[in-house]
């Protein structure tokens, strides 16, 4: 048999493989043979779609809505969207802005996308979402990290845009509340940092993914970027997480009015459209039965996290710093042995617990700490910190 090698484009030699869907797929192997594993890795939420949403998904499909949309997305739901951060932010925003995504995913891409010329450089944190380098790279940018330590709160800071800033640089992303930490950037810290990007007349991108997954005791969602209305800020969010919409590919980005023809243009180009029955089923998101099964959904990852942190703490991971949101603990592994990749292996494979490695993050400090997610139930994470305990008396 002759092998041939199929041609692979240089960009592909800077970008690197998600790992924590490399360890999903390796969990799931040991799972068909047998094994039982508990789930700490992967970043979606186990509650399933809330059902107002899904029967809005049947029922499209059925009425045979399952044509193109504008690409733009559907005006009905960019102006339920509107009316959203309406009632849940008070914030004032043109449904006009409002443009529907395959995803956070695509959001980031199309954000970088209309505003990121190549060999230009984006500032992000490290450890930081991962996907965003790989996104910045395959646009011919260069990524700035800023390592980020309890310190900072796992965040950017004004002072730091400023020092790292250089004539090439054409913006700034964070995410609140982030991934890996979990914690939440200032809004102070946010406002800062804004006006050093405008005063560059760089962008901000600000993923508030997680911000409907914050855990204050007022039970009220952190302030969102869009407070600030700034024609320097792209948000960017999704139903992925929150509305727990992960495999239904559905999110959406508020743009300032200048960049929606662009992002229009880019997006007609790159996806046509968003998913249309997603979009259809998105529209029952917001009804006052759906937004009730999320703060229950909301109330129960609250609980995890505050059984797990203690947990892991008692264990000797140092989590330095209460996260306030999403559904992460970025835990500090040095006292079980400094390869937190081979360690995130050997539990894997011998206490049968999934965990993300720090390498996924970043490089800053990634070989001492671990990405733990209680994206499962409470008898699972129970079961979890039991094999926990039993691995290590073995160490
Ligand atoms: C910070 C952050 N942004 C974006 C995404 C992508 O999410 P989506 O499923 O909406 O594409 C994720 C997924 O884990 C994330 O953690």
């Amino acid at each position: 048999m002759t092998t041939t090698s199929a041609p692979i484009s240089r960009r592909m030699a800077q970008i690197s493989p998600f790992q924590v869907m490399e360890l999903l797929t390796q969990a799931q192997q040991l799972e068909q043979n047998g094994q039982e594993i508990v789930h700490m890795e992967v970043g979606e939420p186990d509650f399933p779609t809330p059902a107002p949403i899904v029967h809005a998904g049947q029922q499209a499909l059925a009425e045979g809505n399952t044509r193109y949309t504008p690409a733009l997305g559907l005006p009905q739901l960019r102006e339920a969207i509107a009316a959203f951060h309406y009632d849940y932010h008070q914030t004032n925003i043109s449904p006009e802005r409002v443009i529907i995504t395959s995803g956070a995913s695509a959001g980031l891409l199309l954000a970088l996308g209309v505003t990121l010329s190549p060999a230009e450089r984006m500032i992000m944190s490290d450890p930081g979402y991962p996907c965003n380098r790989n996104f910045v790279r395959f646009l011919g940018g260069e990524v700035d990290s800023i390592a980020v330590g309890a310190d900072q709160h796992y965040q950017l800071s004004a002072d730091a845009v400023r020092q790292q800033w250089q004539e090439q640089t054409r913006g700034v992303m964070v995410a609140s509340p982030a991934n890996p930490c979990g914690t939440l950037l200032p809004f102070d810290e946010l406002k800062k940092i804004e006006k050093e990007v405008a005063a560059r007349d760089g962008t901000l991108i600000v993923d508030e993914i997680y911000n409907g997954l914050s855990y204050s005791d007022s039970g009220h969602p952190p302030a969102t970027a869009l407070t600030l209305n700034s024609d320097h800020i792209i948000t960017i969010h999704s139903f992925s997480k929150q509305f727990c919409m992960t495999g239904w590919r559905l999110g959406w980005m508020v743009v300032p009015a200048a960049l929606v023809r662009e992002v229009e243009k880019l997006a007609q180009n790159l996806y046509i459209s968003p998913s249309t029955p997603a979009q259809y089923a998105a529209l029952a998101a917001f009804s006052t039965e759906t937004l009730t099964i999320l703060e229950q959904y909301r109330q129960q990852f609250r609980q995890r996290r505050d059984f797990l942190l203690p947990q892991l703490r008692q264990l000797d991971f140092q989590i330095p710093i209460t996260p306030e949101g999403a559904f992460y603990l970025y835990a500090n592994s040095e006292k079980w042995g400094d390869d937190s990749r081979r360690l995130s292996q050997r539990l894997l494979h011998e206490a049968g617990v999934a965990v993300t490695p720090g390498s996924d993050f970043g490089s800053y400090r990634h070989r001492s700490h671990l990405r733990f997610a209680y994206t499962t139930s409470l008898e699972q994470l129970e079961l979890g910190v039991t094999r926990l305990k039993q691995f290590r008396e073995k160490l």
